[in-house]
């Protein structure tokens, strides 16, 4: 079965979904079966394309997110992702507020996983206009992400086995 991971930010139009075309390519290329979706925490663009610098600057870098479309994170979302993954301490202490009593499913900090290991926030590049530095950090994080979920897909089969 697929794995489930639902990136969230603020605004859900520039850091998810940068995050989810980076991974969504990422295990597209690697094969691996992942559902990718993002979020934000505030409704103040729902239903809007990424920010346009943001855009731009990742279709530079070959990622193309022009399909993806704001929503706002809801409690349901526990129930329909495996994993959920924060881009900020805001949003991870936003995101558990909507826990249900009966979920488990873990939330993370994206920016940990990232090589350098020691940055805990991905900075929002809508207030920095760091739009380059921002999808180096979000690119060296889904590059930590990769053999976390490989490792899921052979616990997986080996369960099943
Ligand atoms: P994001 O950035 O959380 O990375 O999508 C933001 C975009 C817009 C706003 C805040 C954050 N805003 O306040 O409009």
């Amino acid at each position: 079965m697929s794995t489930r991971i639902l990136f969230v930010c603020l605004g859900n139009i520039c850091r998810s979904p940068a995050a989810e075309g980076i991974v969504r390519d990422l295990c597209a290329a690697q094969g691996l079966d992942v559902t990718t979706d993002s979020a934000g925490t505030a409704q103040y663009h729902l239903g809007k394309p990424p920010y346009g610098p943001m855009q731009q600057t990742a279709k530079a870098r070959g990622i193309d997110i022009s399909d993806l479309r704001a929503r706002q994170v809801k409690s349901d979302d526990f129930l329909r992702f495996d994993l959920i993954v924060a881009m900020d301490q805001e949003n991870l202490s936003d995101i558990e507020r909507l826990r249900p009593a009966e979920s488990e499913t873990p939330v993370m900090l994206f920016a940990p996983l990232a090589d350098d290991g020691r940055t805990q926030d991905v900075p929002d590049p809508y207030y920095t206009r760091d739009f380059e530095g921002c999808l180096d950090l979000l690119q060296s994080a889904a590059q930590g992400l990769i053999p976390g979920l490989i490792q899921g897909v052979i616990e997986d089969l080996q369960t099943r086995a």
